[in-house]
């Protein structure tokens, strides 16, 4: 049984913001706020860390959320950099509750015990691992890493905060799969697997022989899809996964995208762009701090043509909007058991 209620307050406006998308109408009910592009490690396959990163004063991220509140914004995602580097990170936290958002945080988990007493309030951490220690302290360049996002998880469970493990797929992963099922399944986490994917964000390159290749994703997805039908705690949808083994690496992913409609980022300096793979196409009428969040929101294009990227996030959310059958009687069936949408 994996912890962690993902539906936030307020069902039935929820249900009225998905109608009113249809119909043509944008409504940001999930928001991912990158808080910084800092970070205390140098994962071989980040570009954003290379990103300059400027930040919005802490009254102006409060009043960023309480505009999204109005606009319907029910899902709010702490992203970055690294998140736990901020200090304000915990008044956040605390005007996320106060507005009724579901709060989640995608974190590299080295600062979770620093940091338990405020992000003990939120309902979900994800926390990137990516192998097992050697291979994660490897990935991220620094050692300690992976002992001490362990210790972070335990402690939030301790707490009876929901967690997740989050790794990211690349060619030297694979055969680490099963350890890191097991550390789900010790934690009573989710384990959800994206592959590396080529961003721009910062200009870097992606080191070599980190993007996993397509024999090497095959096997890799048809393994994982094995392990999920035989109970295993592999937090993405089937939808998700055989979507990639149809996909990957060269072809559309094959999706309507409702970024920029119904799921949106902000970047640390205040730019709402549709999505992670868009960051850098900041542009003066999406500064929110300058022309206001609505109107902000409001300018994002139509990317509904784009199918573009295999990130998990919102290719999860294009799935379930997408309403097949399958998708959503899984998602109606983890609903009542308390599970991840997707799991
Ligand atoms: C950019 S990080 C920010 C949050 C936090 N620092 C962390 O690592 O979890 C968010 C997630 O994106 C993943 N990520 C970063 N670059 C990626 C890439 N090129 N392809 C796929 N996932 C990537 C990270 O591993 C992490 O799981
Ligand atoms: S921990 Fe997150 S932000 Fe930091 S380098 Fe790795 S992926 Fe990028
Ligand atoms: S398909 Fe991916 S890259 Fe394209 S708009 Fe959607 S989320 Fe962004």
């Amino acid at each position: 049984m994996l912890p962690g209620m993902p539906l936030p307050a307020r069902p039935l406006q929820i249900v009225g913001s998905l109608a009113s998308a249809r119909v043509g109408r944008s409504v940001p009910l999930k928001v991912t706020h990158l808080l910084t592009y800092h970070c205390n490690v140098e994962c071989g396959f980040c570009t954003r860390i290379h990103a300059e990163s400027g930040h919005m004063a802490s009254e102006q991220v409060v009043g960023m959320m309480e505009s999204f509140a109005r606009m319907g914004t029910r899902w709010w995602v702490f992203n970055g950099g690294e998140p736990t580097l901020v200090k304000s990170l915990g008044e956040y936290i605390a005007a996320g509750r106060r507005l009724g958002f579901h709060r989640s945080m995608v974190t590299n988990g080295t600062r979770i015990s620093e940091r338990i007493d405020e992000l003990r309030d939120l309902d979900l951490v994800i926390c990137s691992i990516h192998g097992d220690r050697v291979e994660h302290d490897r990935v991220v360049g620094r050692q300690g890493s992976y002992e001490a996002a362990i210790r972070g998880l335990e402690l939030l469970r301790s707490h009876d905060v929901a967690v997740c493990l989050l790794c990211v797929l690349n060619e030297r992963n694979r055969s680490m799969m099963d350890d890191l099922l097991q550390l789900g399944e010790q934690l009573g986490a989710g384990v959800a697997f994206q592959p590396v994917i080529e961003t721009r964000l910062g200009g870097a390159e992606i080191a070599d022989g980190l993007v996993p290749r397509q024999q090497a994703m095959a096997e890799a997805v048809d393994w994982l899809i094995g392990e999920k039908m035989a109970g295993r705690p592999v937090s993405c949808s089937a939808d998700y996964l055989e979507a990639i083994r149809q996909t990957w690496p060269g072809k559309p992913f094959g999706l309507k995208c409702w970024a920029g409609r119904l799921f949106c980022e902000v970047t640390p300096e205040g730019y709402v762009v549709p999505c992670c793979s868009e960051e850098e196409y900041v542009a003066a009428d999406r500064h929110g701090p300058t022309v206001g969040w609505e109107r902000a929101f409001g300018a994002l294009p139509d990317r509904s043509g784009c199918q573009a990227c295999w990130f998990k996030g919102p290719q999860e959310l294009n799935l379930l909007l997408g309403l097949r059958p399958r998708q959503a009687m899984r998602a109606a069936s983890n609903l009542a058991r308390g599970r991840l949408l997707w799991d």
